[in-house]
């Protein structure tokens, strides 16, 4: 019998992949770090210039926000787990193409498989459209959850955004949906799991983010 695969297989495999375009321009590979047993799994959009260079997830300013946040809720960076929708930065922080959001799916189903999380947090557009489904709007549907695969997921602005945007507004309701973290993994912990019949996004789905989406809401929980 072959021994199940670790997140170290998977980061060896990402740090050497040649799956799309995004290998050629990036620096260091950037599979995603954090606790083999973490019950939440955090997935933003890719790699920027310091997570290029230094080969880790959410190292930047955007990274020093999340970890903001992860501290206000009582959580430590180590215990849960931060990685991408593509793990190669896009030249110039462009969004990510289709085809390379397809290309490193592999890595997202298999990380999923090795840490079962009890929850992923979406960081972003790119990573909501991959598990809620290409037809929302994250201004719609931020602070919200959806099953996927019998995971709940929970949508988020990207950090990025909120730093942007420069908008009190934003950041008040940045800060009250990470809020809902702690007393929804807590209701998880205790809850049966769900069946993993729910709707599965494919790789044809995973550009939503860029496509104008209509006004069909996934099935929110
Ligand atoms: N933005 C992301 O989406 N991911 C990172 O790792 C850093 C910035």
């Amino acid at each position: 019998m072959t021994s199940p695969e670790s997140l170290d297989d998977i980061a060896r495999d990402v740090q050497a992949c040649t799956r799309c375009r995004l290998h050629q321009t990036r620096t260091r590979g950037v599979p995603g770090e954090g606790s083999g047993t973490a019950e939440v799994l955090f997935i933003g959009e890719g790699p920027g210039f310091n997570e290029d260079q230094q080969g880790r997830p959410f190292v930047g300013a955007a990274g020093q926000l999340l970890n903001q946040m992860l501290d206000r809720i009582g959580f430590r960076r180590e215990d849960v787990f931060i990685t991408n929708v593509v793990r190669s930065r896009p030249p110039g922080n462009r969004d990510p193409m289709t085809d390379e959001l397809a290309a490193c799916d592999v890595y997202t189903v298999r990380q999923l498989a090795v840490l079962k999380p009890k929850l992923i947090v979406t960081l972003g557009r790119f990573s909501m459209a991959r598990f809620f489904g290409p037809t929302v709007r994250i201004t719609q549907v931020h602070g919200q959850t959806t099953l996927w695969n019998g995971i709940t997921c929970i949508a988020m602005f990207h950090p990025a955004a909120v730093l942007r945007s420069n908008s009190p507004a934003m950041r008040q309701s940045y800060e009250a949906d990470f809020q809902r973290i702690p007393s929804l993994l807590e209701q998880l912990r205790t809850q049966p799991p769900a069946p993993k019949t729910e709707r599965a996004v494919g790789p044809d789905q995973l550009d939503a983010a860029r496509a104008e989406p209509g006004p069909k809401q996934p099935r929110l929980l």
